[in-house]
């Protein structure tokens, strides 16, 4: 979800404001895709590295979203969402914490749209914290080198249990993954797209998955 500060920047107003108008484009989203009947939709809303950003804008950001997961917990449950947030969460303030495990623990049995956000989420971080993992179990004679193998890392993961992505869709532009889900989308189809997240609404979406389905899957093959 790339692009609420340039948003704000064009329009000359409070780049806090093109966070709050990310928030709008973010709740029109999901809404369209859950009556889309899609199962699996993951958002990029805090990098790992986003904390390099200005204190003040750091906090609104957290605010924000805990404000926003609070107020929308209660939509998101009777429409049947499951949240799941990956990332760090242990390195998150303290309250927003609570929030998100609530919110997590309030929807873990929804059978509808799965909604992962990541959030204090860098991708070479998930990977050494799984590496961590494995070689603990390795070093306790739970595993042999031998049993590794992709099923398991993939499990190790914070996505664990999740299809890899088949599309990434990146507003904003720019043409790079961000230490975004390095590992999962080693065949996922990339889209990149000049909007501007809080523009992006759901004919832009449409037009995306139109897009995607065209497309020639080979995973390598002929
Ligand atoms: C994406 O928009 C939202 C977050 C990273 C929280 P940006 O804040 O990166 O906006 P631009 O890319 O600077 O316009
Ligand atoms: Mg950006």
């Amino acid at each position: 979800m790339d692009g609420n500060r340039r948003w704000a920047d064009q329009k000359k107003i409070l780049r806090l404001q093109g966070h709050q108008e990310g928030v709008k484009s973010l709740k029109r989203l999901v809404r369209h895709v859950g009556a889309l009947g899609l199962d699996y939709l993951t958002v990029y809303a805090f990098s790992s590295e986003n904390w390099q950003r200005s204190n003040d804008e750091v906090s609104y950001l957290m605010e924000l979203f805990g404000r926003v997961l609070a107020e929308e917990l209660r939509e998101l449950a009777e429409n049947k969402v499951r949240l799941r947030f990956i990332g760090a969460l242990d390195k998150m303030p303290a309250n927003l914490r609570k929030t998100i495990d609530k919110a997590m623990e309030t929807t873990a049995h929804n059978t509808g749209l799965k909604l992962q956000v990541a959030i204090n989420y860098g991708s070479r971080l998930e990977l050494t914290q799984a590496m961590r993992k494995i070689a603990e179990r390795v070093a306790r004679g739970e595993l042999k080198p031998d049993d590794i193998d992709e099923g398991l890392i993939s499990d190790s993961l914070y996505t664990c249990g999740m299809p890899d992505p088949e599309l990434l869709i990146r507003t904003g532009g720019e043409m790079r993954l961000s230490n975004y889900l390095l590992w999962q989308q080693a065949y996922t189809e990339l889209y990149v797209t000049p909007v501007l997240w809080p523009d992006f609404g759901p004919e832009h979406f449409d037009q995306a998955i139109n897009e995607f389905v065209g497309r020639q899957r080979r995973w390598g093959g002929d």
